[in-house]
């Protein structure tokens, strides 16, 4: 019999219980987001990317990216640089941290990070990711893993041959995010690229999972990815904002189950304690601000929530917000 698509997974000495992950998302997966992802089924959380440099030069605002959450008995930190020069000093500040995953951004799109040589421009220098892996192994003895996409541009689909760069360095999981770096986030992911991977990992001989990210909107993408793919395991990502329930619901899809929509005074509830754990970790004006994007996704889609919406724009007080989510159970 075949394997169930939900199951165990292990990365190198890493066991998880789920193969249903929450991606790194910048100025997005903060603690309160990923304490929601854990609470609505995330089997493994990353933080968002973290800057070597920054993490050296012991930034304040580096530092504070790495904080756990009280429900992450497991959490991944997400890397991204563009040389190892201060890779082992960062390393040594990161360790106290105690990561049970270090996962290198080899996809970063965004000009500011790709001039420098970082994130998606990594793709362009495949020796650096064998160095930077295996340092990372050797100086924490951590499972690591490479968040990668299929290559620079169309001209430079290199994505199998960078893996092979990783696994050269001794990666012990690989990410895939079914775009390249010119197709940005735009429609559609080329999922078969993932099928391709999976084989040349297999056929390789290596036990490295392969996991698939892109356009995973909806639970049931969860169950489509892996079936059409024969991928290891998903990661979702714009699909968890606004959804961070959206892990348990594509659980409940693979087993069989029917996934009901939450009731407007739950996504009230929902909302309510997102911006209770965000005034919990920022303060309560910084919150109320930060939590304007999210509120935007929770009620994306829900029909004449204009003015609510409005008025969450304007929202510094938690008492804002109570008062304009008044409106939506009788939606
Ligand atoms: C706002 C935003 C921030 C992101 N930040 C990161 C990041 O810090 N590190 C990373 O590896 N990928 C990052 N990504 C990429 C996602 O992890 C994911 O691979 C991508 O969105 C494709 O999945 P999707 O189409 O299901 O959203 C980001 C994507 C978005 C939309």
């Amino acid at each position: 019999m075949s394997e169930p698509l939900y199951h165990p997974i292990t990365i190198q000495n890493l066991t998880l219980d789920g193969n249903i992950f929450l991606a790194p998302l910048a100025g997005y997966t903060d603690v309160p987001f990923r304490t929601l992802a854990k609470e609505g089924g995330a089997d493994l959380t990353f933080t968002e990317m973290v800057s070597v440099e920054g993490l050296s030069r012991e930034g304040e605002k580096t530092l504070a990216l790495l904080e756990r959450s009280p429900l992450e008995e497991q959490y991944a930190v997400q890397l991204f640089l563009y040389s190892t020069e201060s890779l082992s000093q960062a390393l040594d500040l990161l360790l106290p941290f105690s990561p049970s995953m270090i996962d290198i951004n080899c996809g970063c799109p965004v000009p500011k990070v790709t001039k420098t040589g970082a994130g998606s421009a990594m793709m362009k220098n495949p020796a650096l990711i064998t160095e930077a892996v295996r340092i990372i192994k050797e100086r924490t003895g951590l499972p690591v893993s490479v968040k990668l996409r299929i290559g620079w541009d169309q001209g430079s689909r290199n994505y199998l041959a960078f893996s092979q760069a990783a696994l050269d360095g001794g990666a012990d999981m690989l990410t895939l995010h079914a775009r390249t770096r010119s197709q940005g986030y735009a429609p559609w992911a080329e999922w078969e690229t993932l099928a391709t991977l999976k084989r040349y990992v297999t056929d390789g001989g290596y036990t490295a999972p392969v996991f698939g990210s892109g356009d995973l909107f909806e639970p049931v993408d969860a169950q489509r990815m892996l079936a059409e793919t024969g991928i290891d395991g998903v990661m979702f990502a714009r699909g968890a904002i606004g959804n961070p329930m959206v892990f348990n619901q594509a659980k409940a899809i693979l087993r069989g189950e029917e996934v009901v929509p939450l009731s407007r005074r739950e996504l009230q509830t929902l909302i309510i304690r997102h911006l209770d754990l965000m005034i919990a970790h920022y303060g309560e004006e910084a919150a109320c601000k930060a939590m304007r994007k999210h509120s935007a996704a929770y009620l994306k889609g829900i029909g004449h929530s204009s003015s609510i919406k409005q008025a969450l724009v304007q929202a510094v007080r938690r008492e804002h917000y109570l008062t304009a989510l008044n409106a939506l159970v009788d939606l």
